[in-house]
């Protein structure tokens, strides 16, 4: 059986390693095909470095532009990929322009297509990721999601849905152990003396608040006067943003850095005394490692987090992130049992499951 597996942005590469090491385990043939949506080595090549991947087959140019024309160039190339490779199916992630691209190319090649991490939704359409993901959902065959709320929400649209647990916590589970000791991390935590609990992790990158400078700059100051150091690894598309902020305003408690890779990101996340973000997966690692998180989003599709009281979704407000950082102080974090993590996210063997599924043998 071969499988044309599309990527292109960050949180795939993540999503796919362990997916990709079980597919080789099962003798299957899996050709990736990388669209170039994220390009930079901080954003791409270090993951497949780090998470021992090999790799892509082929690297399209999609990156930059507007979400049609990343879409358009996707699809004009992964045609030409799909007619020569003649795949039996094409395999997606996530809810990005790269997803979307890979799903109705396979469709409109009739080639059965499966998609990882389907089922969620955030209910607002203004969302690129919300529309991406409800149209592959819609066309794929085998949809296999992270949640049980997932599959039922899936039931609801009249979809079948595979609940096979979180791929995310499948890396996360293989990776760990080796992530404190990885020379990313050291160089890191000894430049700026990150000892663990002795700052506030951030990351920023969705457009619903970059394309508020005003916000994102009351953002930034609540957060540097908040008392905390802020670790802050800088997405690009919010580097120009911070950059002609802190021009402006010097923001001395908060630490920019480069994208990180994930070893260093998991250890920076899990030494966190509270991470501040609007990515969907960094929420969902702040509640497997039991982080407090606080999300600068008006809403979640990971809304388990948020019953168990390890996340609170406080929108782009600047006061309601001011008192919650505030209250991070005094209140003992809450601890996530392991059970209740299985129980959502399973056994930290999705990717076995997605892989027998696949062959029709589950
Ligand atoms: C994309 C996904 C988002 C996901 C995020 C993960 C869509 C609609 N959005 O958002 O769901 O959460 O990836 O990080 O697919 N850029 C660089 N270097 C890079 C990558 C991007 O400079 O390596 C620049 C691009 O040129 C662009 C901007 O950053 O100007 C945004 O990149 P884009 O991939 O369009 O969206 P993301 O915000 O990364
Ligand atoms: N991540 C990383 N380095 C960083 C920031 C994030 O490795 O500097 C990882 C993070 O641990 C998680 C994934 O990237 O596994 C989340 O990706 P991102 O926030 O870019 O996208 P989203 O999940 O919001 O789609």
């Amino acid at each position: 059986m071969k499988i044309v597996t599309v990527l292109g942005a960050r949180p795939q590469f993540i999503k796919a390693a362990p997916v990709s090491k079980a597919l080789a385990e099962a003798g299957l043939d899996e050709i990736l095909v990388h669209t170039g949506q994220h390009y930079d080595a901080n954003m791409s090549s270090v993951f497949f470095d780090e998470l021992g991947m090999r790799p892509p087959a082929y690297t399209l140019e999609t990156g930059g532009g507007s979400r049609m024309s990343q879409v358009s160039r996707g699809l004009a190339q992964l045609e030409e990929i799909l007619i020569k490779e003649k795949p039996d199916r094409v395999l997606v992630y996530g809810d990005t322009n790269a997803t979307f691209s890979g799903a109705f190319a396979a469709v409109a090649h009739n080639i059965p297509l499966a998609h990882v991490e389907a089922g969620l939704r955030s209910f607002n359409r203004r969302m690129p990721e919300e529309t991406n993901r409800i149209l592959t959902d819609h066309v794929a065959q085998w949809c296999f999601t992270p949640t049980p709320e997932a599959t039922q929400q899936l039931a609801k649209e009249g979809i079948t849905g595979h609940w096979v647990g979180d791929v995310m916590l499948d890396a996360l589970l293989q990776f760990s152990p080796t992530a404190q000791e990885h020379a990313s991390w050291v160089a890191l935590k000894n430049q700026h003396g990150l000892e663990k609990n002795s700052y506030v992790l951030l990351t920023m990158h969705r457009a619903e608040s970059t394309d508020k400078p005003d916000v994102l700059r009351d953002l930034f100051k609540t957060l540097n006067n908040s008392g905390h150091r802020v670790l802050f690894p800088v997405h690009p598309r919010t580097k120009p943003l911070w950059k002609a902020i802190v021009e402006e305003t010097p923001l001395a408690n908060i630490i920019p850095v480069e994208p990180l890779g994930y070893l260093a990101m998991l250890a920076a996340e899990s030494n966190a005394s509270a991470i501040v973000t609007d990515s969907g997966g960094v929420q969902k690692e702040a509640a497997m490692l039991g982080v407090p998180c606080l999300t600068l989003r008006t809403e979640t599709e990971w809304v388990e987090t948020v019953a168990w009281g390890v996340n609170q979704v406080i929108g782009l407000d600047a006061e309601k992130l001011s008192s919650a950082l505030a209250a991070l102080q005094t209140n003992a974090p809450v601890a996530v049992s392991l059970q209740t993590i299985h129980q959502y996210y399973g056994s930290g063997h999705a990717s076995q499951r997605i892989v027998a599924l696949l062959q029709g043998n589950d």
